[in-house]
């Protein structure tokens, strides 16, 4: 099954460039001549904010190699409205796991921003941050710098927020302390100006639960609350890292940005005994190059290529290596372990006739006045997103004996498992499920019948123990794979502890059928459900088998290059996020992050990146004082 939207949206392939942008068009060749200071792959979230911070410095040249194409002026990557459609298109990766046992063999496709701004271009555009306990489990996990005082700061660095105006905070619900938001950042967050037309029943329906209304950003995240998007409030345009740290920019001439440009690996020698990275081979229209980097080569190719493009450049652990035919430079035996990615389950109902906002974009008509609306005065359809939104702590759909059940059936012991296991506990006021309601029908698992509208019910769990990997696959007849060869990706949902995820996955799905049967939002919008269909009277869902069935992944996989200060044998990299054994190598982006948190990963990833690139700024200051013959303070 692969999740997209209904209507398959045509893609314009070919790189536009708008009028009057200053955007140089360089060739591979062009590229691998440039004498580098360093060279980021992937301009994805996190690489282009690396890139941007770093060429600041005029002194400082940086080059960027995407493999995907620039989609600045297509609008199904900029209009809110669209949301989810490039979603399986050429902007995507479109991934897919390996056979998962638990969930019937079924593989499930895993989506990846594949474009200028990596999944930046395509994500649904909710701006959050996790618990301040989360990041203080990072710092925990040998990893000094990392808890959430220290992290405040580059949580805000990377926003500019816009506050609402009294009478639309007031309307539409909206809780917010300015002062936990960045003021001067690149990238804008606002509220939405159009509204979908069940948002107003959405915050009195939880609170009827027992959901109370709170703001989320300041290091404590549950309750019933109305989501912030990364949307430029002037135009109604997405905002994301490459419409705000490298289109403004492009005029820098320090930095360069290819796209459609596959990196293939890094180059690693040895340099006086150590393993250095040198620079990096790449492919572009039909041809191979190499490029240098003087500095350093920082990898910021995602949970699923940075691993990849660690073991293709012979960085890993021998076992995956050997069996791919790639020679050993570093054994290191964390890359590509501790994945960790986020488990969903949507429901269905149908709905208010007059409640649905997306399906008037699938009629002609109906679409050419809601573009014409949308380009005049920046409102209506095409600016809606999902929007309603709560984190519900354990205690309201798992009773404290089985909570305790279930801490029971935990077996590991490492440091990791203890941290989401302390989690795992009635009395904590963290929001360990999300739930959603969306009045769309976004994935095509039922058929629609003439007439009827649909919503959707999200359930998404926050802290799994589910534990995975992803590796290169094993050379055939003789031949190794390369970076066009997709990782195996295995998630191995709901084995080993990870069967905690599958039971309480299927308890929270009790509650989220209870927000569809509760006030106001059933009596004004919801009507029957239909996907799964209501049981037969007298009987009961099979949530269980439901969820085995229907699980899919809400992509936010992390943890595939983790940090950990603590040395090779307990991640992948140190805290300053340096590759443990191989000199002048880093990686910046969720691939980092050790343990998952409650949140979605978009603005924990500018903050990443936006503090990886000061560590590196730093490094750089430090290493021109001592050729200078000064002392630097720093390591
Ligand atoms: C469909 C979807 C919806 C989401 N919704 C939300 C949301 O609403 N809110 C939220 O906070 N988060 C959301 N997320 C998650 C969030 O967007 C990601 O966690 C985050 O953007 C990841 O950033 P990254 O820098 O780690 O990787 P990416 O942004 O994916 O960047 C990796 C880049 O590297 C490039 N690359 C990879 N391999 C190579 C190679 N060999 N050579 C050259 N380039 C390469 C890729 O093309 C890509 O551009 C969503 C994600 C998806 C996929
Ligand atoms: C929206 O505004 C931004 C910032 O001014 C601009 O770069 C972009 O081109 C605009 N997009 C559209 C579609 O008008
Ligand atoms: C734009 O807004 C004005 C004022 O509300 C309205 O009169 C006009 O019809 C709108 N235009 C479009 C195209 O929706
Ligand atoms: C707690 O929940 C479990 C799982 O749903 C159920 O079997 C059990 O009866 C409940 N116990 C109490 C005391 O409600
Ligand atoms: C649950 O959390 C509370 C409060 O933080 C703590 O006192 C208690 O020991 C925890 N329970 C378990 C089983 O860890």
């Amino acid at each position: 099954m692969y999740i997209s939207k209904l209507v398959a949206p045509i893609v314009t392939l070919f790189l536009y460039l708008g009028e009057g942008n200053v955007v140089e068009a360089l060739t591979g060749s062009q590229f691998a001549a440039i004498p580098f200071d360093y060279i980021i792959v992937g301009g994805g979230t996190a690489g282009l904010v690396v890139a941007n911070r770093l060429s600041a410095n005029p002194h400082i040249k940086v080059g960027v190699l995407e493999a995907g194409a620039d989609g600045l002026d297509d609008d199904i990557i900029y209009t809110p409205g669209k949301v989810g459609w490039a979603v399986g298109t050429s902007y995507d990766w479109n991934f897919e796991t390996i056979e998962q046992p638990v969930l019937g063999d079924r593989k499930l496709g895993w989506s990846r921003g594949k474009a200028l701004g990596g999944s930046s271009a395509i994500n649904f555009y909710v701006w959050m941050r996790g618990n301040k306990i989360d990041y203080d489990s990072w710092s925990a996990l040998g990893n000094p710098g990392w808890d959430y005082n220290s992290m405040v700061p580059y949580f805000k660095k990377p926003e500019t927020f816009h506050e609402p105006s009294p009478s639309d905070a007031t309307n539409f619900k909206l809780d917010f302390v300015t002062s936990d938001h960045g003021s001067t950042g690149p990238i804008n967050t606002c509220y939405s100006n159009t509204w979908n037309g069940a948002h107003q029943y959405w915050h009195d329906t939880l609170i009827n639960l027992g959901v109370p209304r709170r703001d989320t950003f300041g290091g404590s995240n549950w309750g019933v609350w109305t989501g912030l998007t990364s949307v430029n409030p002037v135009n109604r345009t997405r905002s994301y890292s490459a419409s705000e740290y490298w289109r403004p920019y492009s005029y820098r001439t320090n930095f360069h940005v290819l796209t459609n440009a596959m990196v293939k690996k890094v180059n690693i020698q040895s340099v006086g005994g150590h393993q250095t990275a040198t620079g990096v081979e790449f492919t572009w229209g039909g041809n191979t190059y190499t490029a240098n980097a003087a500095a350093e080569v920082v990898l910021s190719a995602g949970t699923v290529q940075s691993p990849q493009l660690l073991e293709l450049s012979g960085v890993g652990n021998p076992t995956y290596l050997n069996a791919a035919g790639i020679t050993v430079k570093v054994n290191s035996p964390h890359v590509g372990e501790n994945l960790q990615d986020r488990i969903m389950t949507v429901m269905m109902y149908e709905i208010d006739d007059e409640i649905s906002n997306q399906d008037p974009l699938k009629d002609p008509v109906e679409l050419a006045d809601a573009l014409d609306e949308y380009h005049t005065n920046h409102t209506g359809l095409l600016t809606v997103t999902p929007t309603d939104f709560a984190y519900v702590p354990l205690r309201y759909y798992l009773n404290s004996t089985y909570v305790n059940t279930l801490r029971g059936m935990v077996t590991g012991t490492d440091d990791r498992t203890l941290h989401i296991k302390s989690k795992l506990n009635h009395t904590k006021d963290l929001g360990s499920m999300e739930f959603v309601f969306d009045p769309n029908l976004l994935f095509p698992l039922i058929t629609p019948e003439p007439g009827k509208k649909y919503g959707t019910v999200f359930q998404m769990l926050q802290y799994p123990f589910s534990t995975g990997n992803i590796h290169i696959g094993p050379a055939v007849g003789g031949i190794s794979p390369t970076a066009d060869d997709h990782p195996l990706i295995d998630p191995k949902y709901y084995e080993g502890d990870g069967i905690v995820d599958l039971y309480t996955m299927v308890e929270a799905q009790k509650f989220a059928d209870s927000i569809a049967r509760e006030n106001p939002l059933n009596a004004n919008v919801i009507g029957q459900r239909v996907f799964p269909p209501e049981p037969a009277p007298g009987t009961e869902t099979d949530w269980e088998q439901f969820v085995k069935d229907f699980t899919i992944s809400d992509w936010h996989p992390i943890g595939t290059c983790a940090m950990s200060g603590l040395g090779i044998n307990k991640g992948v990299v140190d805290e300053k996020l340096r590759v443990h054994g191989v000199k002048k190598l880093r990686v910046v982006d969720a691939s980092i992050i050790p343990v998952q948190i409650s949140s979605h990963l978009q603005g924990t990833v500018y903050a990443i990146a936006e503090k990886g690139a000061d560590m590196i700024l730093e490094d750089f200051q430090c290493k021109r004082r001592r050729r200078r013959g000064r002392r630097c303070r720093h390591h």
